[in-house]
């Protein structure tokens, strides 16, 4: 409910400034009493918004870069969950996905316990980046999870763009890097019948506006602030990726699996190179050919195919497609 008011407060006047709202407008405008008014103004100060109130009514003077209410703003209709920090979003997710049958945006600040892909750690310092797991309920088989990675990966690519005018490749599975360099990853995790997902959470982490001082030294890791040189302001960023990532849902539900490929493929930073793929124990080398549509990589060694639906590609020469 607070979000409701806080459309009012967020308009903007010809000069960019917030308009101010006088009590009896917003109490008209949303159907409840100026009682109730002060109490969801009271609740947002709580909550960090700055809003003054004067003879003319309330204006909004700044707001918390991210919060639950302005996510849900953002993303109405979805369920949403923000914590400053949490350990892990995507344990958050798996937790709410096992308690109630929901879907949801989980969101936090900062993240204590971040995980990375293959039992790897995520560094996930307050106030900088991305944190967001998304909680869905796919009718899918488990075998074609591989294909909301690749989805997810999409969706991060294109609303980084959309949104910052940053380009962003991926180095399959979902590596999400801008000139050659680490920006984001994803981890989907599942729990799932063995014909059946029963849901499925979509970590998205990405580096937004992390200094070079932020980023953890031993990888070759970047941002966008470091790639652009401006700050991006998280709370829109992330509504952008979970926009994309709902079409892209819808795009799978309906079977459209070529639509996802066609876009990913162009992305790609892998197809057409010689690659290592690591898999657990086993190094495979040859040239990473293309991605299915179980979004498993093809990789040509001595005139045979070999498919990976997970693994961890480095690449062998820098040649190009
Ligand atoms: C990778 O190893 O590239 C995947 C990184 C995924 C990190 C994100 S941050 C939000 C979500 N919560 C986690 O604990 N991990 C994912």
């Amino acid at each position: 409910m607070p979000e409701k008011i806080l459309k009012f407060l967020k308009e903007r006047g010809p000069e960019g400034e917030f308009k101010t709202h006088s009590g009896p407008f917003l109490s008209k405008s949303l159907g409840i009493t100026r009682a109730a008014i002060w109490k969801q103004i009271t609740f947002l100060r709580e909550k960090g918004f700055v809003i003054e109130s004067g003879k003319q009514g309330y204006r909004l003077s700044s707001l918390p870069e991210i919060s639950a209410e302005e996510l849900a703003l953002l993303v109405p209709g979805k369920k949403i969950i923000f914590k400053k920090e949490t350990a892990s979003t995507n344990d958050l997710a798996i937790r709410t996905g096992e308690k109630s049958a929901v879907n949801a945006l989980v969101v936090a600040d900062g993240q204590s316990a971040g995980k990375g892909r293959l039992g790897r750690s995520w560094h996930s310092p307050a106030g900088l980046n991305i944190h967001m797991s998304i909680l869905f309920r796919p009718a899918m088989p488990p075998r074609k999870s591989p294909l909301f990675s690749l989805a997810a990966a999409v969706s991060a690519a294109l609303a980084i763009k959309g949104h910052t005018g940053l380009g962003v490749k991926l180095k399959w599975p979902n590596d999400l890097l801008a000139n050659g360099k680490k920006i984001g990853g994803i981890l989907l995790e599942l729990r799932a019948d063995p014909d059946r997902i029963l849901f499925a959470v979509a970590g998205i982490g990405i580096n937004v506006n992390a200094g070079i001082k932020d980023l953890p030294k031993e990888n070759s890791a970047t941002s966008v602030l470091i790639e652009t040189g401006r700050k991006t302001n998280r709370a829109a960023l992330i509504a952008a990726i979970q926009k994309e990532f709902d079409y892209w849902l819808s795009v799978l539900a309906g079977d459209d699996i070529d639509t996802l490929l066609k876009t990913y493929k162009p992305l790609s930073d892998t197809i057409g190179k010689d690659i290592s793929v690591h898999t657990e124990g086993e190094i495979f080398e040859g040239r990473a050919i293309d991605i299915d549509e179980e979004g498993r990589l093809l990789l040509l060694r001595n005139n045979k195919i070999h498919r990976f639906s997970t693994g961890d590609v480095l690449k062998v020469r820098g040649n190009e497609k």
